[in-house]
């Protein structure tokens, strides 16, 4: 496979992450078949596509969108978007019978030597490809959105997943432009969701007990853990916030840490009446009609700020 030519990718689902693999694919080089169930997500997938190349384009993040637009191809058939395919990544809804039923599918059309991934965002993938003949080619990889833009992937395997198979998903995002991690054995939510999660909660647990508003907790992230969060991950940060390392930050603070870590023990599901009232206030700072413009603010940001830490890394 290596000396060859960029296999072809098979995308399963035309939503907002099937489009966005799309344009990492064919970035990449490899032909993409885009396949959809919904004719309405066929019909609009190559128009949203080209908006987010132009976007792209506009940001120095690419320098040919007619040519990654060429290599995409719309199809109403699963059979042939798998036909020949090297690796095909599921993303439709997460919904564990919706890919249960789409991996059986896959699985008996796909050929032989191609990959069968899932981009959900929680679900192990033993719990829809165990019963499958080619289970030991099935696995996760999950990104975050938007994946033409943000590059980590979440590889995980089920207990059966061959690490061949593993390792040429790696070698493949990592040929993409992706940042793939594996993540060892299966667990909900993998690693992102999990850290999102954490912070999640506690920031729904500091709103509700009145400790400070959302608008806060949302400034506190903004201008300043996600300052540093662009450029490094929490054992970096700690590891450069205290003056031996981070031995040194863990014998100063750890014990803190394990209170605060006592405190968040027990938690809590987020009420009807604080997700009502954290509603409310985000519709006054934005109304839902805004949110599509917001949204592309949000991804030209990060486009520019992607296109500034890679020619940083370069
Ligand atoms: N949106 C995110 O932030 C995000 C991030 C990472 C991973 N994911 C995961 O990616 C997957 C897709 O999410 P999304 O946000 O793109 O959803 P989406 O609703 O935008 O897109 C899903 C698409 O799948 C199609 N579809 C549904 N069932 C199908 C089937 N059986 N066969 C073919 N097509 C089918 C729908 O028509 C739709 O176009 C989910 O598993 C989700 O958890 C989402």
């Amino acid at each position: 496979v290596s000396s060859a030519r960029p296999g072809k990718v098979a995308v399963v689902g035309a939503g907002l992450i099937g489009r966005a693999w799309a344009i990492v694919f064919a970035r990449g080089g490899h032909p993409v078949a885009l396949y959809d169930a919904s004719a309405t997500a066929r019909a609009q997938g190559l128009g949203l596509i080209q908006l987010a190349l132009d976007e792209m384009f506009a940001c120095g993040l690419i320098a040919d969108p007619a040519a990654i637009i060429a290599g995409i191809a719309v199809t109403e058939d699963l059979d042939a978007a798998l036909r020949d395919a090297v690796h095909a990544q599921e993303s439709i809804s997460e919904d564990v019978e919706a890919k249960r039923a789409l991996f059986e599918r896959m699985d008996a059309s796909a050929p032989p030597g191609c990959v069968l991934a899932s981009s959900s965002s929680f679900i192990p993938s033993s719990r829809f490809s165990e019963h499958l003949a080619g289970r030991a080619r099935c696995l996760i990889a999950h990104p975050v959105n938007p994946p033409h833009v943000i590059p980590i992937v979440e590889l995980v395997p089920a207990p059966w997943t061959d690490a061949e198979i593993v390792e040429r998903t790696r070698t493949l995002f990592a040929s993409v432009g992706g940042v793939p991690i594996v993540v060892r054995r299966e667990i909900e939510g993998f690693v992102l969701n999990r850290l999102q999660a954490a912070l999640l909660n506690e920031a729904f647990r500091l709103v509700e007990d009145g400790y400070v508003s959302a608008e806060d907790v949302d400034k506190t992230i903004r201008a300043g853990l996600g300052r540093r969060w662009a450029l490094m991950g929490p054992f970096e940060t700690i590891d450069l916030n205290a003056p031996g390392g981070l031995g040194d930050y863990a014998r100063r603070y750890g014990a803190w840490m394990f209170e605060l870590a006592r405190q968040q023990a027990h938690p809590r599901p987020w009420s009807e009446r604080l997700i009502a009232a954290l509603d409310g206030e985000r519709r006054k700072i934005l109304p839902l009609s805004e949110h599509p413009r917001r949204q592309a603010w949000r991804d030209r940001r990060l486009m520019e700020l992607t296109k500034n830490l890679r020619d940083e890394e370069e």
